[in-house]
């Protein structure tokens, strides 16, 4: 069984494939937490909660001195009765207080896993893949009541997690804080990893020790960005990426997260996720219910490889969905480095063709085919074909590069309006702002208030009104600027702290109408690069533009980092000219192709300027890609050698059944007289014996891990290979 329940000690027991997780109602019905990690038969309370009277530490029951909630580990601790840690959740009476006491009423164990209302979330599609635990806990002062739902999932190191608060009291409640986890841990030997950045420098790794007292990563922007992703995961000092623990946990959500991490006077360690409680609150009347989104806790007790792979594995195959989630990802044209706005049709359809003589599958056309958009100042939300640039009308562009047997996409920002647009002419109270300030733009736009349902329908309008216009089957979903004076024309005063969730909730139901109404359609989200790459837009659209920097160098950091959550089939990697636009750097043409093809394969420069020799160097890439594209795109990923450590960086990319991978080694500036370099791969077969065409040479798996494979020297700096593996 996945999840049991011992009536005598009243613990809860979860399994997943290798996890346990284990939680006790104590006392007078607090929920504890006592275990988490690897895979145990039975938990026999060897080490259970032990009491002690402790200074300064205050007692619910003046009887008991040695039982403090300060010093109990629990999963979802309130605030004001006896536990002065920062609280997973706070709700505010109108009387002003904000003393809650939730206590365990009941619980119920079903197969399966229920969905989220409103909000994206991981799935299955047997019943047999997941056990669901829900706990249910009541304030009986205030009619509070708190379901919190575990899933454990059968076949992967994966338990989910999420708070659904109702008020079946009679007085408004007012929820200042509702996180989705929270898990104590006993002791405060870890070292923490968050995924930090700027836009095109997403997601670079940090990992810091933890100290006495809070640390915490969040945003205040309004979406997920590309500051802090919603990633936070401890670990053992001496994890690595094939051995220790690793508990990585990943918000699905899109919108102001936080995470923290506080350690404290008894070493104990709180790790709490959920929506950042700063500027928010949320108004509950009595019979309202709120649904904090999903939080995914992957353990791994062999390293961070591991943990990435179980990621990657849920979020492919339970995260992601719709016809693409399981075909293999079109390799493609884009040509916004190639044109910026600056293009006409004729132009387009020389780069599509171009194109399709190298043997790309789809042309994207991107910003500034619609409204008057000639440059950023203008037209968002004007969602009508510019004549100017397209006379013939966008059907009959997207008719041209279909007969070429292409497939067609196009760029849309749905949620933002230009100042100079009819839309916002005609509608100027539609955007997010505060009245009587003014309002804040960036890239000179603003952001329509998506908490409002009509802007929301009107959307949705526009954009299927383009997309049944003609045979798209591709769209890039961008969002260039992040939240200021955040408000809306609509809501009440008491609900204005609500907007940015609810811009989130608004966003999440425009993408699943317009998602389910174009099923044909591969959609990839984007925000200015990777602003927005988290799990909350995966569950709508499989794959994510994963950097608006395209420098082959600067990517393998980015793509490295995001690697340790997303799977390489939502990672968007492009081939773009050199000097690089956003660095200047020149690297070759075949380490941007190696970098771009360690992910879902794109162009964006002109290809109608490259060279013959340049072009028989894409036909090659392109004819290589699409033989190791289900492998790349499908296969377990291993991390070998880190950007962030060291001058080279090396992964590799294995076949379920072993049989077939795929090397890449990088390395970034030359030196005199340097080193030897070699590399122990990963994930092999031990025993299968393994060719490699390009050194013409075959290895047992065994020896490619064990001794590892020496790296050819080649002069210069940005130098790569990329082998293929087939076993015999
Ligand atoms: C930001 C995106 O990340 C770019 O790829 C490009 O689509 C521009 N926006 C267009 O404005």
């Amino acid at each position: 069984m996945a999840i049991t329940f011992d009536t005598n000690t009243k613990t809860f027991h979860l399994q997943a494939k290798n996890t346990s997780y284990v939680m006790q109602i104590i006392n007078d019905g607090y929920l504890a937490h006592l275990y988490w990690g690897k895979k145990i038969n039975e938990y026999n309370h060897s080490n259970q909660v032990q009491y002690r009277d402790r200074g300064f530490s205050p007692n619910p029951v003046s009887s008991d001195r040695t039982f403090s909630l300060d010093t109990l580990p629990q999963e979802y601790p309130a605030y004001g009765n006896t536990d002065f840690r920062a609280p997973a959740y706070q709700v505010q009476l109108e009387n002003g207080s904000t003393i809650t006491d939730l206590r365990y009423e009941s619980h119920t164990i079903v197969k399966g896993k229920p969905t989220l209302t409103g909000l994206p979330a991981t799935y299955i599609e047997s019943e047999e893949e997941a056990e669901t635990l829900e706990i249910i806990l009541f304030d009986e002062v205030i009619g509070l009541k708190v379901k919190l739902a575990y899933t454990a999932y059968a076949d992967l190191d994966v338990i989910t997690r999420s708070a659904h608060l109702i008020n079946e009291g009679n007085q408004n409640l007012k929820i200042l804080k509702a996180a989705s986890m929270n898990v104590d841990f006993r002791d405060h030997k870890y070292e923490m990893i968050t995924l930090y950045g700027a836009h095109e420098r997403e997601r670079f790794i940090n990992r810091t020790g933890l100290r006495y007292g809070v640390q915490s990563i969040e945003s205040r922007r309004g979406t997920s960005s590309h500051q802090q992703n919603p990633f936070l995961a401890i670990v053992r000092e001496d994890t690595k990426e094939d051995h220790g623990d690793a508990y990585g946990i990943n918000l699905v959500y899109s919108g102001n997260f936080q995470a923290s991490v506080e350690v404290d006077q008894f070493d104990c360690t709180r790790l709490t996720m959920g929506i950042n409680s700063f500027d928010f609150t949320w108004l509950l009347e009595p019979g309202e219910t709120f649904q904090t989104p999903e939080a995914v806790m992957v353990y791994s007790s062999t390293g961070l490889g591991h943990m990435s792979r179980t990621f990657h594995k849920l979020y492919r195959t339970r995260l992601c969905r719709g016809e693409f989630r399981d075909k293999t990802r079109p390799i493609l044209i884009n040509n916004w480095e190639a044109t910026y706005f600056d293009f006409n049709e004729e132009k387009i359809k020389d780069i599509a063709k171009k194109g399709k003589d190298l043997g790309i599958e789809l042309f994207v056309l991107d910003d500034g085919w619609f409204g008057k958009r000639d440059d950023d100042n203008t037209s968002l939300g004007d969602w009508f074909v510019d004549e100017n640039k397209l006379p013939n009308g966008l059907d009959s562009l997207v008719d041209n590069v279909r007969n070429r047997d292409m497939q067609f996409g196009l760029w849309f920002e749905p949620e933002m309006v230009s100042e100079n647009s009819d839309l916002f002419r005609e509608h100027p109270d539609w955007c997010i702002h505060v009245p009587d300030r003014k309002k804040s733009t960036g890239r000179n736009q603003l952001i329509l208030d998506f908490s409002r349902k009509e802007v929301c329908d009107e959307i949705i309008n526009r954009l299927s009104t383009i997309l049944s216009s003609a045979p798209i089957t591709y769209v890039k979903w961008d969002m260039n600027r992040h939240m200021t004076e955040v408000g809306s024309a609509t809501l009440s005063a008491e609900r204005q702290r609500e907007v940015a969730h609810r811009f989130v909730l608004g966003l999440y139901r425009v993408m699943e109408e317009i998602t389910s109404k174009f099923p044909h359609i591969l959609f990839e989200s984007c925000s200015g690069g990777g602003g927005r790459f988290d799990p909350g837009m995966l569950y709508y659209m499989p794959q994510t533009w994963t950097s608006d920097n395209t420098d082959a160098i600067s990517r393998l950091k980015i793509q490295y980092g995001t690697s340790l959550v997303y799977p390489i089939s939502s990672m968007g990697a492009h081939v773009s000219d050199v000097p690089n636009h956003q660095l200047k750097r020149i690297t070759s043409l075949e380490m941007r192709g190696h970098v771009a093809m360690s992910g879902n394969l794109g162009y964006e420069l002109d290809l109608t300027k490259m060279t013959e020799e340049e072009q028989h160097a894409v036909i090659d890439q392109v004819n290589y890609y699409k033989e190791i594209r289900p492998l790349i795109q499908f296969g377990d990923f291993y991390r070998l050698l880190s950007p962030f450590e060291g001058n080279e960086t090396a992964w590799m990319f294995v076949s379920e059944d072993r049989s077939e991978a795929v090397f890449a080694h990088f390395k970034v500036l030359d030196e005199g007289n340097s080193p030897f370099l070699s590399a122990k791969l990963q994930g092999l077969d031990p025993n299968k014996k393994y060719a490699i065409a390009e050194l013409g040479e075959s290895y047992y798996g065994d020896e490619l891990m064990n001794v590892g494979v020496n790296i050819p020297k080649v002069q210069g700096d940005f130098t790569s290979v990329m082998w293929r593996l087939q076993a015999k």
